[in-house]
């Protein structure tokens, strides 16, 4: 027996007993006739002493300690010495008067120190992500992520939820993203596509009569790295049969209700608030809003459509907005240079530049001098804008921009002024989607979510005459800025899935192509049913507050999808290359690319 417990379990309690612990020596620290070494493993440390008493070959050894040496130690639990407490510790009152020891392993000297890591470059850090991974910090994210499965496992078990695996080698899912392709070695010039979600596959056991499905599984999208996006990620994915949009609202918001009871102490009220996209777009610019702060958009249109202005009448004129927010109180902390950051902030959504006005002593304003004087009076009326304010407005021909940039802009001023609480959670269900929208390279329509998602009844009709304008029984779950999950209910009948490839241009040949088989499944008998699937990676992230979900990941990748410590992807052999009838094309682009 190597323990008698983790390290950080002892308390005063078991002062007196022998006790065995083991791990890595965090610091070793030499005062001469006495030795400390902190030792840690997964639940944090404990000091062992090394003192006069200890026999000499002991005392040696000790003193060969080095960081990050694995060892066995026995030894008597007994109080500090004075003035040697360190209450910042669980285990800060007592130490092990050591007897026994082991050293099990000896260890290099590492890259960095461990609980140093934070301070590290980056790809240092996931070069050696093994020993970061010793750090506290990452140990208790793994802990946290693992206990979240179990509690999901636990919550949706109870509502009847079969955990069901579906395979990882498919055929394509539509979920918007680039494939990763597997080649089959026994069908040369044939690939398996990795699932970006299990959705089709759901839906199969929904067929099949499994009526409610659930999985904690991975998902692979080849799509550019962000922070709260890896190239491979986990999904807490779920479906159910015989249900409609309010089934799956209420089974998950009784989930949240438990993890953000269990996990952060927080009573959410139920049901949880929600708002149509339209409503969320027009008022935050965004389709995930964060509702710890307020400083909503206004639209300012109506006032400068006729101005002389041609900036912003000009963009009214060409089917766009001028739209603004208002900012409370930060006017004094705006400098010429804060507002040149800001201008090139939104230039990066697109934005063609940034007008604003800043009430300090005397109001100062970057487009007055084009208005009138009504103008001036009315746009400030309807921002609310008042003195000690700084208010921006955004004027463009093409709504989405004024959105992106004002929504961003938004966020980025909470951030920057310290408009929020950061402990805070608000969560809500942004409901209404657009079915359809504009691919902006092709100008045809595709599915918003996916295209199995249903169309709201009532707009049925619309889908001949004006499909823009079709709604979607499309949800996502949004916690504090963040899209935490995404879901639909399903079509479930052939004619209007027929209709709804038709409006994205998917011929009857290609759907049957790509999804002939669940169009088949189809024919044979399907429920009604609908489904969510959170991301599960960013929902452990979120409840830990981080705004990284590399750091609930053990090995992540980074953002030119690299894999540091083991270095891929990496070239095969032109063994393997000839096994599966693959040639690769070196052309000039393809060298020129960065590594
Ligand atoms: P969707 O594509 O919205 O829906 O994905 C569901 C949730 O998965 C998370 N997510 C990601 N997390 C990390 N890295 C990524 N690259 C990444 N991409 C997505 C998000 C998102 O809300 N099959 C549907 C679900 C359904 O309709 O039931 C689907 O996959 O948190
Ligand atoms: P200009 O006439 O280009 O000097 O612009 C006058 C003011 O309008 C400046 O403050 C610009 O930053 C601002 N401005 C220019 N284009 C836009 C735009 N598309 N949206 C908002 N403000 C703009």
């Amino acid at each position: 027996m190597y323990r008698t417990n983790y390290c950080a379990n002892f308390r005063k309690d078991d002062v007196g007993k022998r006790v065995k612990v083991c791990g890595w020596a965090q610091k070793q620290r030499d005062l001469g006739s006495l030795i400390f070494i902190d030792l840690r493993d997964r639940s944090g440390i404990i000091q062992l002493a090394f003192d006069e008493n200890t026999p000499e070959e002991l005392f040696r050894k000790a003193f060969s300690v080095r960081a990050e040496f694995v060892l066995a130690a026995e030894g008597v639990v007994r109080p500090r010495g004075e003035g040697a407490v360190n209450t910042a510790l669980p285990t800060g009152e007592i130490e092990i008067a050591v007897e026994k020891m082991e050293i099990l392993s000896q260890a290099d000297t590492p890259p960095f120190e461990v609980l140093n890591a934070g301070s590290v470059r980056d790809e240092l850090r996931l070069k050696y992500r093994y020993l970061h991974l010793r750090h506290p910090d990452l140990q208790r994210n793994l802990m946290v992520r693992h206990r979240l499965s179990r509690v999901a496992r636990e919550y949706f078990d109870r509502e009847n939820f079969l955990e069901i695996e579906t395979p990882v080698l498919i055929k394509s899912t539509p979920e918007g993203a680039r494939d990763y392709l597997v080649p089959s070695r026994v069908h040369p010039g044939s690939f398996y596509a990795l699932p970006q979600s299990p959705q089709l596959y759901k839906q199969l056991l929904m067929v099949s009569g499994f009526d409610r499905y659930m999985q904690i599984v991975k998902c692979f999208r080849d799509e550019d790295l962000r922070a709260d996006r890896q190239p491979e990620f986990t999904q807490l994915d779920l479906e159910m049969s015989f249900a409609d949009q309010e089934d799956v609202m209420q089974v998950n918001e009784g989930f949240l209700k438990r993890v953000f009871k269990e996990f952060l102490g927080i009573e959410l009220a139920l049901p949880l608030r929600r708002m149509t996209w339209k409503d969320a777009m027009e008022n935050y610019g965004s389709d995930k809003p964060d509702l710890r702060f307020d400083c909503k958009l206004v639209n300012l249109s109506e006032i400068v459509k006729d101005s002389e202005f041609k900036v912003f009448s000009g963009a009214v004129s060409a089917g766009g907005s001028v739209r603004g927010i208002c900012v409370k109180g930060v006017a004094d902390r705006l400098s010429r240079k804060e507002i040149d950051k800001l201008t090139d902030f939104v230039k990066t959504y697109r934005a063609k530049g940034l007008a604003w006005l800043k009430g300090g002593e005397e109001t100062t304003s970057s487009f007055a001098k084009f208005l009138t004087a009504e103008e001036n009076a009315a746009i400030c009326e309807k921002l609310g804008f008042e003195k000690g304010d700084a208010a921006f407005l955004v004027a463009d021909g093409n709504n989405r921009v004024v959105f992106d940039a004002l929504g961003a802009l938004r966020c980025h001023c909470a951030e920057l002024f310290g408009l929020y609480d950061k402990s805070a959670y608000e969560l809500l269900w942004v409901v209404d989607f657009p079915l359809l929208e504009r691919d902006e390279e092709t100008g045809r329509y595709k599915a918003m979510h996916h295209p199995f998602t249903a169309p709201m009844d009532e707009d049925l009709p619309l889908l001949d005459t004006a499909p823009e304008k079709v709604r979607a029984k499309a949800y996502d779950i949004i916690i504090n800025g963040t899209e935490a999950g995404g879901g639909s209910v399903r079509i479930h009948q052939r004619e209007i899935q027929q209709k709804v490839f038709h409006v994205i241009g998917l011929t009857a040949e290609e759907a049957n192509e790509k999804f002939g088989f669940l169009l088949e499944a189809f024919r044979y008998g399907v429920p009604p049913h609908a489904g969510l699937a959170y991301g599960f990676d960013r929902l452990v992230s979120l409840i830990l507050g981080l705004d990284q979900i590399r750091d609930v990941i053990a090995f992540p990748k980074v953002q030119n999808a690299m894999e540091l410590m083991s270095e891929c992807p990496a070239p095969v052999p032109q063994s393997a290359l000839e096994e599966l009838a693959i040639q690769i094309q070196k052309s000039e682009n393809t060298e020129a690319l960065p590594s």
